[in-house]
């Protein structure tokens, strides 16, 4: 599968090659032709992969039309310098606008330079640049979604689940004691997710104990382990699990199946995305609840601003903050309409 992969992407540059050789270089885009750089950081991550497809979807549809798509992606396993790279070897293959997912959202400048020196507008989505970075040149957008709505939304959800059910507070002494399973320490989702998911939780009303706090860096086996730590130490006093993403949920979710706790015996979990395995989660009643990250929103977004900006377009349909800024709205998800976001459609019918 990978070296099939492979060959595809080789074809696909080859055929950018034989483009520009046509066009002697230029590289401002004909009327009708889009070739877009896209740079992810890590394929690993289960969001980032189903929001990869998404825009693979996206690009290859408005490939069917009159005009001319072609699209190389291109993933940094998890290395700046790997990535600063690729942004080059697209460029340089004649690209007219880049998707960037930085690696390390503190450190674009190298790729700022390039893409200015060519005037190769960026669309950096889903791992956000500090504002400094993006005011350094007109042509630097960003596509994501708001992080405070998101820990809100979780917060809410965690309320209104403690309210219906009693249960939750195994222990009865009127407050729930949780744990937080945190993203990657600097990421603008991490910390946010996490103020804002328990400063509503607290003012709703509902009384909470803080037992524990573990990185686990998004990653569902690191959760896993962190969960297990914790279950060590804290034993069945945990009663809330709240995670910053669905695959750290789901991580925590394994640590109690793999010690053998029964259902009644675990905490309530909650998480964020609407990952494919996310959501069959919440069907199979083991999360409690996620809030919908909208790839499709994004994915969508982010195509039609690559079109835009490429092509000299107009933009329509797409609601800009601060001119440079585009955030889909999250969505909260629960047993109750989880049937609406299966079937990647975002919960748009
Ligand atoms: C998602 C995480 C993902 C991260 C990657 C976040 O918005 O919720 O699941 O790992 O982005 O940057
Ligand atoms: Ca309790």
């Amino acid at each position: 599968m990978k070296g099939k992969k492979r060959f595809a992407w080789a074809m696909v540059c080859w055929a950018c090659g034989l483009i520009l050789i046509s066009c002697g270089r230029n590289h401002a885009a004909s009327e009708d032709r889009l070739y877009v750089g896209v740079a992810f950081y890590n394929q690993s991550d289960s969001y980032i992969s189903e929001l990869m497809n998404c825009l693979k979807e996206q690009f290859a549809r408005m490939g069917e039309g009159d005009m001319k798509v072609t699209m190389a992606m291109r993933d940094a396993a998890g290395s700046q310098r790997t990535q600063d790279d690729q942004v080059k070897e697209m460029i340089d293959a004649g690209c007219n606008v880049l998707c960037v997912n930085l690696v390390d959202r503190t450190d674009p400048s190298t790729i700022i330079d390039m893409a200015k020196e060519k005037d190769v507008p960026i669309i950096f989505f889903n791992r956000e640049p500090v504002s400094e970075d993006m005011m350094r040149w007109d042509r630097l957008y960003y596509v994501g979604a708001d992080a405070k709505q998101s820990g809100v939304m979780q917060g809410e959800l965690a309320a209104d689940a403690i309210r219906e059910n009693k249960r939750i507070d195994r222990n009865h002494d009127g407050k729930i004691q949780y744990v937080v399973l945190e993203g990657e320490p600097g990421h603008q989702d991490a910390i946010i997710r996490t103020e804002n998911a328990v400063d509503t939780l607290k003012n709703q009303g509902i009384e909470l104990e803080k037992i524990n706090c573990g990185i686990a860096n998004w990653n569902r086996a690191q959760a896993q382990n962190r969960m297990m730590q914790m279950i060590g130490q804290y034993q069945n006093k945990i009663e809330l699990v709240l995670a910053n993403n669905d695959d750290m949920a789901l991580g925590a979710i394994d640590a109690y199946k793999k010690l053998n706790f029964t259902e009644s015996a675990r905490p309530v979990f909650f998480g964020i995305d609407g990952t494919d395995v996310g959501l069959r989660a919440v069907v199979d009643l083991e999360l409690a609840g996620t809030v919908y990250n909208d790839k499709e929103g994004q994915a969508e977004a982010m195509a039609k601003l690559a079109e835009g900006l490429a092509l000299n377009r107009e933009m329509k349909g797409l609601k800009f903050k601060n001119k440079k800024y585009v955030f889909l709205p999250y969505k909260k998800i629960t047993s109750d309409n989880v049937g609406g976001f299966i079937g990647k459609n975002g919960g748009r019918n």
